[in-house]
């Protein structure tokens, strides 16, 4: 199943929130994600997604399945962008253990990396990951992210406190940097 990236639009919504609603694992998102969405709520983040583009703030994706361009499959973004330090975060996440495993992720973060360092001009990019979840881990270190420390008790999960791996990206031409083969 290969997979298209593009910008969310609002007539993605009942297809977004049909997805979201069968979602497994969002617990291994660092970030708060709050469930269940409503269809309202899917609008009001998609429209969201569409200021924040302009005002440079965020850029959220969804990955969509390309034998049926109008299903998502998960989302792949860039949040937290600081122009100042250029430096922002990337978040992805596959919505059903079937889309997993397939490349979807690496394909989805290589060109995340693309938007960022190549097009976006940022010198930092990084992410944030439960010790535990190998895939993730695997994704982010195969292209080119370092282990930078661990963020101790920084997500409440279940009802406890887990660590969290940071890890990060420069920009080719930076002093600690794996040159980026973007
Ligand atoms: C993490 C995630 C985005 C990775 O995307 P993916 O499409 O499944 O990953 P890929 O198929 O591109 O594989 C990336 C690497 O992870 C490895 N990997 C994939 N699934 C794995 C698993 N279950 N166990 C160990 N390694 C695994 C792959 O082998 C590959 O490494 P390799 O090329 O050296 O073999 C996806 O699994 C996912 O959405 N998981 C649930 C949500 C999540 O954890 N999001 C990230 C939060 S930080």
């Amino acid at each position: 199943m290969p997979v298209v990236i593009r910008p969310f639009e609002l007539g993605d919504s009942e297809a977004f929130h049909l997805a979201l609603s069968d979602a497994e694992d969002l617990h291994l998102l660092t970030t708060t994600f709050e469930r269940p969405w409503t269809v309202c709520d899917v609008r009001s983040y998609v429209s969201r997604a569409q200021d924040e583009a302009i005002a440079k703030t965020a850029f959220r994706y969804g990955v969509f399945d390309a034998g049926d361009p109008s299903m998502p499959v998960g989302f792949a973004e860039l949040h937290g962008l600081d122009w100042i330090h250029r430096r922002g975060s990337v978040g992805i996440a596959l919505w059903q253990p079937a889309a997993r495993g397939k490349g979807h992720g690496s394909l989805a973060l290589q060109w995340l990396l693309n938007l960022g360092f190549r097009r976006l001009g940022l010198h930092r990019l990084q992410a944030t990951v439960f010790e535990t979840n190998k895939p993730s881990l695997k994704l982010f270190e195969n292209s080119g992210f370092r282990r930078e420390g661990i963020l101790k008790e920084y997500a409440f999960v279940e009802g406890g406190f887990l660590d969290v791996v940071l890890l990060a990206r420069l920009a080719v031409g930076s002093s600690n940097t794996t040159p980026a083969s973007t």
